[in-house]
């Protein structure tokens, strides 16, 4: 087991990738917390969580609500004792061309997904300080390094996040902490539904992947908790790219 004894915070952890991460970590021996919105989604994944023999807390959490994230990160305080490893993955992906990308969605987009990632650490890193063994991971995407994916708005959103990574890691490297980003091209979780959303498509997606196949949450999941684990523990500030092997094709 990895990560015994470890508390992993995880943003967005009630479904798709988050939910992968929180599932995977808690079989390594994590405690895991699913810091959601939904609080429907997040209370059945602790249950399934805790039916496999893990240990999962839930606790309400909107990313873009400083006051509601700090008196998360209070509860998990009180009833868990702190966080070890924050996963900062809680995100949101409207794909539109140009021409149909809004003031208002760009500000929703970047609010969920880069705002979002700045007030989360705002309320987490004191716990990941205290704790003699923080990892922070964000979950990017690929869009950012690529140019290809969910339109500008998206895109500049996680470039935004990986640019936070690559500074977080000099700053809270000398603390101890490793900080990384996992940065995923495509993923089948219900994001990817409304990128490509017929059989078509998704026909074509899979003839530009060279392992000939659309990535899993696993497949992130797996990335994140050996990231969490001592086995990485001389990976800092780098930006991940699980692509299948599509940017070299
Ligand atoms: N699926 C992909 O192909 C893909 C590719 C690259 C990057 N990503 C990134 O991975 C992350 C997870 O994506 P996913 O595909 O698992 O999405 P998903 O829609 O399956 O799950 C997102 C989770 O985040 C939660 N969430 C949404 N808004 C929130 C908010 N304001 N506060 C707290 N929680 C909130 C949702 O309730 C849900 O549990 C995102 O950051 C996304 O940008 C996904």
């Amino acid at each position: 087991m990895l990560l015994k004894k470890r508390v992993a915070l995880i943003t967005g952890g009630a479904m798709g990738i988050g939910k992968a991460i929180a599932v995977d970590m808690a079989k390594e021996g994590a405690k895991v917390v699913i810091a959601d919105i939904s609080e429907e989604a997040g209370n059945s994944a602790v249950a399934e969580i805790k039916s496999a023999g893990g240990d999962a807390y839930f606790v309400k959490a909107n990313v873009t609500d400083m006051e509601g994230l700090n008196n998360a990160a209070k509860e998990v305080e009180d009833k868990v004792g702190g966080v070890d490893i924050l996963v900062i993955n809680a995100g949101i992906s409207i794909k539109k061309p140009l021409d149909e990308v809004d003031e208002a969605l760009w500000d929703k987009i970047v609010d969920i997904n880069l705002k979002g990632s700045f007030l989360t650490l705002k309320a987490f890193v004191d716990q990941v300080r205290k704790s003699k063994y923080g990892k922070v991971i964000f979950i990017t995407s690929g869009s950012a390094l690529t140019g290809t994916g969910g339109g500008i708005h998206y895109a500049a959103s996680k470039a935004g996040q990986n640019a936070m990574v690559l500074n977080l890691a000099k700053e809270l490297g000398p603390l101890g902490i490793n900080v990384n980003a996992i940065a995923p091209r495509v993923i089948q979780t219900e994001i990817l539904d409304h990128l490509y959303p017929d059989e078509e498509s998704r026909k074509k997606l899979i003839e530009q992947i060279p392992i000939r196949k659309i990535g899993q949450p696993e497949d992130i999941a797996y990335m994140a908790s050996f990231l969490a684990s001592d086995k990485a523990s001389y990976i800092n500030g780098q930006i991940l790219l699980l692509d299948g092997g599509r940017t070299h094709q």
